[in-house]
């Protein structure tokens, strides 16, 4: 279950998602719908690090350093999408978080589909 990466592909799609749904929500000034998906995606915050994690610990023997710069940019990412959240519900500037996020997700994504484990379409 936790040597495949598919469990690890869902929880960062949903978590994804529910992130843009969140961010709209509170665009739209429904701040109840918006506090609500943002609470759900930080329970698929822990899922995505348990997942990954689990990931981590069964292959980075394979290439520890690698597999360490990509549990540092899934960290990164979900941090970035947490600044990008509470920054804007308090009103403060969100352009340069928005920046750091986009790079961290496609850096994420660059690297996890090079490595070696589930898709590897870009190596
Ligand atoms: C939103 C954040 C994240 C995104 C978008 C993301 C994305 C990805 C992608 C695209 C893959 C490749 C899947 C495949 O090839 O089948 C992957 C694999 C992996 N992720 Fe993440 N990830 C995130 C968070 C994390 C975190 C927090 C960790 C560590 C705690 C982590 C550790 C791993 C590991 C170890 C792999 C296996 C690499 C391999 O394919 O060999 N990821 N992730």
């Amino acid at each position: 279950m936790f040597e495949t990466t598919h469990l690890h592909i869902t929880t960062w799609v949903l978590g994804l998602v529910l992130f843009f749904v969140a961010y709209s929500l509170h665009k739209k000034g429904n701040e109840k719908a918006s506090k609500i998906s943002h609470m759900i995606l930080r329970v698929f915050y822990i899922l995505i690090i348990i997942t990954g994690a689990a990931l981590f610990f069964i292959h980075s023997s394979i290439d520890a350093a690698l597999y360490g710069v990509k549990f540092i940019l899934g960290i990164l990412v979900i941090g970035f999408m947490e600044m990008v959240l509470v920054r804007s519900k308090k009103g403060k500037s969100v352009q340069v978080m928005w920046i750091l996020l986009i790079i961290a997700l496609l850096a994420t994504l660059y690297l996890g589909f090079r490595l070696p484990v589930g898709f590897n379409f870009l190596a």
